[in-house]
């Protein structure tokens, strides 16, 4: 049997698209091994929102060569999108596929022979406009499934790569959408996850159809316990969106809302679209009808231009806000993007600077959002087992709130009751109460 293994890097959606390149690899009897054995095929699905992204893939690549010298390697996903020409030149690269053509992935895999030139199917993404139809067959978690819904962006934020890398906005098909809700429910999945590259953008292209309808219909589906939401970006959070959100019951009061900058300035020369205040109104509106509700966020520091007073600004109004979790962002400065002209840079000094006090703040808020539920009866989905800790299980709330507690038996998938005894640091600790 041949012996194929994946490396994932960045978001969700390239977890869920090797997932699905997974099960088209299984059905042409291939069996999935570790990365780190001696594999036929490698592939690498890759990232490039940033720099960071972009070298971590180069160096994945690599590693796959090393492990074995014979085998073919094909380099998918958004790095290898924008930057085909780079990767061609690693030497033992034999497949490059950008964000398309992914279902014939084994076909081009068994076609790439020893050719000089790796075979390269990397279209004009600017000029796709229908949504990929690839979904795994199994999944890499095993209590929450992730389901790519839409695909592409169009916002052009002044910083960011992705438009260039994934295209305009392509909704996938509500029928489609509820439909692998209902397998995955069958499977025994009880939250699933939606994720998209602009979740908010879904139906855009269709027309008459938005977030909403997905969220009814997904909400309608039986056995469904819980939906999250990936990331959900503020210009695209209606008024109708924000009672969905907050009306209906499965949906997690987890929401993970894009900031980037607490100045209004620098949020102006991002091409961000909305205000401070704004952004305030929407969470305050969250807030209103659910008051515990965690909002967590992205923050970019160091954009061109941001000056100490600018960078100031976002710190008091990330305290303001009161983020429950902050992912801090150095600015990276991405080949053909607006802001990559922009001036001046700033330092890698103070960008890291900067980044540490954020996440100094961002440790500061989660004690404090955390704090406010020990002592609280909160219900848990039993993931797995904690490491190196005999007996204990870990899980998540609904508010994304990850808890160890103790378990005499595995029983993953379960809705626990636990009483939250306590924090250390970031950990909680949980005891089952009787019901
Ligand atoms: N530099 C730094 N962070 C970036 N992001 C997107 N592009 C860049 C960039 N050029 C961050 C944003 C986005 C997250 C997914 O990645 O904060 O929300």
């Amino acid at each position: 049997m041949k012996k194929v293994a994946f490396y994932t890097l960045g978001c969700k959606v390239n977890q869920y698209e090797t997932d699905s390149l997974a099960g088209l690899f299984e059905q042409k009897g291939y069996e999935v091994v570790d990365f780190n054995k001696k594999a036929d095929v490698y592939v690498i699905n890759t990232c490039s929102v940033t720099n960071e992204g972009a070298k971590k893939s180069r160096k994945a690549i690599r590693r796959a060569v090393r492990k074995n010298p014979e085998a073919i390697v094909a380099v998918v996903g958004c790095y290898a999108q924008t930057e085909a020409e780079r990767i061609k030149k690693i030497p033992g690269v034999n497949v490059i596929i950008g964000t398309t053509n992914r279902k014939n992935i084994v076909d081009l895999v068994e076609k790439a022979g020893d050719a000089e030139e790796p075979l390269t199917v990397v279209r004009d993404i600017m000029k796709v406009d229908e949504y990929e139809k690839i979904s795994p067959i199994g999944r890499t978690e095993k209590t929450r499934a992730f389901l790519k819904i839409q695909e592409g962006c169009s916002e052009f934020c002044a910083y960011c790569i992705i438009p260039y890398a994934r295209g305009p906005v392509r909704s996938r098909d509500l029928k489609d959408i509820v439909l692998e809700t209902q397998r995955l429910v069958r499977e025994g999945f009880v939250e699933i996850v939606l994720t998209g590259i602009n979740l908010v953008m879904y139906g855009r292209d269709i027309g008459n159809t938005s977030l909403v309808d997905v969220l009814e219909r997904v909400h309608d589906v039986k056995g469904i316990e819980r939906i999250r939401l990936s990331s959900i970006e503020p210009m695209g959070i209606t008024e109708d969106l924000i009672t969905a959100l907050t009306s209906l019951p499965k949906i997690c009061p987890h929401f993970h809302i894009p900031l980037q900058s607490g100045s209004d300035v620098i949020l102006n020369k991002m091409n961000r679209r909305y205000t401070t205040r704004e952004y305030e109104e929407i969470i305050q509106a969250i807030r209103e009808k659910l008051p515990e509700a965690s909002i967590t966020t992205d923050i970019i520091v160091g954009f061109p231009g941001e000056t100490q007073e600018e960078f100031q600004k976002t710190y008091c109004f990330a305290k303001k806000i009161k983020f429950s979790r902050i992912h801090v962002f150095k600015y990276s400065r991405r080949k053909g993007t607006s802001a990559s002209r922009m001036k001046p840079q700033v330092s890698s000094e103070e960008k890291r600077r900067r980044s540490a006090a954020l996440i100094q703040l961002s440790g500061e808020l989660e004690k404090d959002y955390i704090d406010r539920f020990i002592g609280k009866v909160m219900k848990v989905i039993v993931e797995k087992r904690v490491k190196d800790m005999e007996g204990f299980f870990e899980g998540l709330t609904d508010n994304y709130i990850r808890v160890i507690f103790p378990l005499k038996q595995e029983k993953q998938g379960d809705v626990l009751k636990l009483k939250l005894t306590k924090r250390e640091n970031s950990c909680v600790f949980g005891e089952p109460v009787k019901t």
